[in-house]
């Protein structure tokens, strides 16, 4: 859709520079789990932007000094050299070759940092693959001016984002963002995610996710490998169909500001995305114990008191714990006595929806 072989430079004769993004994470209400084609989303869904959990990336480029073919890139993470994101890193941007065809003809250094700490057990892959893609069209649109209208230019971030991870592409806007073909919605799309800031009541506009790490342990099965497992997973089909219908119930929950239909659809979510992977074959466990004492605690006190506090997860076994501004007081407290003794050396780190990118 983006190939474009006439974003050439036909000289050297311009001023190196340094483009900085810094791009948030985000969860997914309605999650997406399964993928066919390049990257292509077997159901619809629906993210809040985070704001607090974010990558913040700096890319330098200069023209080239040597002939050779293909990417040349230097890559640090939080200033160090890292020779694994270097060789992923390195890979995507030779994949995006024939949509920026000046990216040959430059030396590129991209410095990144993360605002949690690497070992936090949280996916990066959305935070750091939305700054990537801000940077390189920003890259673009200093070099050839061809992003200049704002839809268009986060139209092609967002393109780009999903390349590198699919879930990246809806980091790109503020509050919330729906990614994947959703019926009575034209312009969504398969290939990018649109902004929803507009269609969602303000009770959404700040509402909390605290994040419980109940284990800082690198994850044992990557999402690649997750989203690979429900090609064969039997309960694939009837699962694409559950996550459009819910969808549909949710986006006219978040119009009318239904704080509980929203709740319950996050939680129904999270324990369906979990339940697909311990009926993969072969089957796994991301949850952790306590993992599953904080949900049980966090039910009970709802239960009890009545207050609109709600989970989700990630793939992963770390609590997203969701819940309106106008309660935090109530909740806090409940939430730093019960909840953050169970997590790994107590982290847990304290968000909610948030602006979205901003150039640094
Ligand atoms: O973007 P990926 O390929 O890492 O997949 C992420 C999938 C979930 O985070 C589990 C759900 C989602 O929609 O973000």
């Amino acid at each position: 859709m983006y190939n474009n072989t006439s974003l050439l430079l036909h000289s050297d004769d311009f001023k190196p520079n340094t483009i900085n993004w810094k791009s948030p994470s985000n969860l997914a209400i309605v999650k997406y789990w399964g993928k066919h084609g390049v990257q292509l989303p077997q159901n619809p869904s629906i993210s809040i932007t985070l704001q607090n959990a974010f990558t913040q990336t700096v890319l330098s480029y200069k023209p080239k000094e040597s002939k050779e073919e293909g990417i040349s890139l230097e890559f640090l993470f939080h200033d160090e050299p890292n020779e694994a994101f270097k060789g992923k890193v390195h890979a995507f941007l030779e994949s995006l070759l024939p949509v920026f065809p000046f990216l040959n003809q430059l030396d590129l250094t991209i410095n990144s940092y993360n605002s949690f700490p690497h070992s936090a057990g949280i996916a990066s892959s959305a935070s750091s693959m939305s700054a990537l893609a801000l940077c390189l069209c920003s890259l673009e649109d200093e070099l050839f001016k061809t992003l200049q209208e704002d839809t268009a230019f986060d139209q092609k971030v967002s393109y780009i984002a999903r390349l590198g991870s699919g879930s990246a592409c809806r980091s790109v806007y503020p509050k919330m963002a729906l990614w994947g073909e959703t019926e009575g919605l034209a312009e969504a799309s398969n290939l990018y995610a649109i902004p929803q800031a507009d269609a969602i009541h303000e009770v959404f506009h700040d509402f909390h996710d605290d994040i419980l790490i109940a284990s800082k342990a690198e994850k044992s099965v990557s999402s690649r490998a997750g989203h690979a497992l429900m090609e064969g997973n039997i309960y694939a089909a009837p699962r694409f169909q559950q996550a459009k219908d819910r969808l549909a119930r949710l986006r006219i929950a978040l119009k009318e500001g239904d704080v509980d239909t929203f709740g319950t659809i996050a939680e129904n979510e999270a324990l369906t995305l979990h339940a697909l992977m311990m009926t993969s074959d072969p089957s796994y466990i991301l949850m952790q114990a306590s993992t599953l004492q904080m949900i049980e605690k966090l039910r009970n006190y709802r239960k009890d008191t009545g207050n609109p506090i709600y989970f989700s997860l990630d793939a992963g076994p770390n609590l997203h714990v969701l819940y309106p501004e106008r309660i935090i007081h109530e909740v806090r407290p409940f939430i730093e006595g019960e909840l953050v003794p169970l997590c790994e050396e107590e982290a847990w780190i304290s968000d909610w929806v948030g602006d979205g990118p901003e150039q640094v």
